[in-house]
């Protein structure tokens, strides 16, 4: 098949070089002129495990190709993917004037019948508005449908070659068939492709990502009552995680969730229930709740230095708002970083990908080349990312390195006993301090 991939961040690119690896013909087109030509030079802007392997193959093999000409990319495709950004408004509601913008556009350049698909995350009634600004000017048939990406970062190649489901988005036979030919080589395992109309379809994304946002801050509220009644969340993620009506995943407590997805999606659904005069009271809980999560930890690492981080050096591990990204997007530390900053703290930082993107941001603090550089004269540790590298330390060697062995752990990555035994002050998340 030809597809035709509109606007090349992250989940354009990632959908672009995963349907040029099942075959079809691919044109991404970006209007950023700078991105396209470094996307032929074989350059990827984003970080994203074993997408480079993909994109390589399918470059050199031609299946792979960019333009900025809307018109040059479409030509003969049968299918055109619209995966542009749709920023929060001040009002918390997504802006599609991206998605729109393009949407005008279309209209009179379409030569044949093709499938025009919403893959950003994009507010109930998105595919009648598109819909409705490709007819003012098209001259042939079309449809618009709906098809929401569940893709995480970091494992986003995985997520997209092995989907638990497809949610389509029609009710045309001929844009189903059309979705069916292009996703038969992801779902030869049975898992679905579930097809419903287009509002239900953009609604299911952003309920998918409300709920899993709900489950993360629901076990963020067990966590910070098991510190009250000295019970240990790790044990009640087990004890219920094995009821298959719960589910093991998206159980760990933490510092709160971040990301250019779960707050912007939550956000963007109390939206649309204000809009439509239905009061989501979960959902405002959800929202109050991980802005304290994020916060958390500040006031325990206050207490512990009396009150005083004047001249405390504090070390960080860890920018990313979760491991195998450089996306610091809503990231709990930056936060963090910048509380410690106003208290008058020295911060000594390392991530193993984000601390390009955080340089820009924030100057002042101190960027090491490796986890342990950062500890070096450090008064204490603080840990937000859950990097495999931090998981298993040297622990004598930190408590050689820092001035008092403390850490403040926002990704219970250590065990309480273990920490015990290294004689280390160990402070985590929803377990005895
Ligand atoms: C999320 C969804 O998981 C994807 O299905 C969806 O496609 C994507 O948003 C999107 O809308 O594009 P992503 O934001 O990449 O994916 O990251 P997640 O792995 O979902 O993690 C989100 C946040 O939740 C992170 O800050 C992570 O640390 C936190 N989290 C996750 C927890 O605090 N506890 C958990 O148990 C799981």
């Amino acid at each position: 098949m030809k597809l035709a991939v509109v606007g090349t961040g992250y989940v354009g690119l990632v959908t672009g070089t995963c349907f040029a690896e099942t075959g079809n013909q691919v044109t991404c087109v970006d209007i950023d002129i700078n991105k396209v030509e470094r996307l032929r030079n074989g350059e990827i802007p984003i970080y994203e495990p074993g997408l480079d392997v993909l994109f390589d193959r399918n470059v050199a093999e031609g299946r792979l190709t960019f333009t900025t000409s809307l018109q040059e990319g479409i030509k003969d495709a049968e299918v055109i993917f619209l995966a542009l950004p749709t920023p929060p408004g001040e009002d918390g509601s997504a802006d599609l004037k991206y998605i729109l913008g393009v949407a005008n556009d279309l209209g009179p350049i379409l030569e044949s019948y093709a499938v025009i698909i919403d893959k950003s995350t994009v507010p109930v009634g998105t595919a009648e508005k598109v819909h409705a600004a490709i007819a003012k000017n098209a001259k042939v048939d079309f449809d618009v449908i709906s098809n929401p990406e569940f893709l995480r970062e970091g494992v986003a190649v995985e997520d997209f070659m092995k989907p638990d489901r497809v949610v389509i988005g029609t009710t045309s036979e001929k844009a189903q068939k059309v979705m069916e030919k292009l996703y038969a080589p992801l779902v030869r395992q049975g898992n679905p492709i579930i097809f419903m109309d287009e509002r239900s379809a953009e609604m299911t994304k952003y309920a998918a990502n409300s709920f899993l946002a709900l489950k993360i801050t629901f076990m963020n509220e067990i966590a910070n009552l098991c510190e009250k009644v000295g019970a240990n969340v790790d044990d009640i993620r087990r004890g219920i995680g094995t009821d298959s009506r719960i589910g093991k995943r998206f159980l760990f407590a933490g510092i709160g969730y971040g990301g250019s997805c779960f707050p912007k999606d939550v956000q963007a659904l109390a939206k649309t229930s204000e809009d439509y005069g239905y009061d989501f009271r979960t959902l405002k809980s959800v929202m109050a709740v991980n802005d304290d999560q994020k916060k958390k930890l500040i006031p325990v690492v206050k207490e512990y230095f009396d009150g005083d981080l004047k001249d405390k050096t504090i070390a960080v591990w860890g920018l990313a708002f979760k491991p195998y990204t450089d996306d610091i997007r809503e990231a709990p530390a930056l936060e963090n970083i910048q509380a410690l900053l106003d208290a008058g703290a020295k911060v000594t930082v390392y991530d193993p990908e984000a601390m390009d993107n955080v340089k820009r941001l924030i100057p002042g603090i101190t960027y090491c080349h490796t986890a342990y550089a950062a500890l070096d004269d450090a008064d204490a540790l603080m840990i937000f990312t859950e990097w495999p590298q931090f998981r298993t330390p040297d622990f004598e060697k930190m408590g050689k390195l820092l001035k008092e062995k403390v850490i403040f752990d926002g990704r219970n990555l250590y065990e309480l006993d273990q920490m015990r035994d290294n004689g280390f002050t160990y402070y985590s998340i929803g377990r005895e301090a």
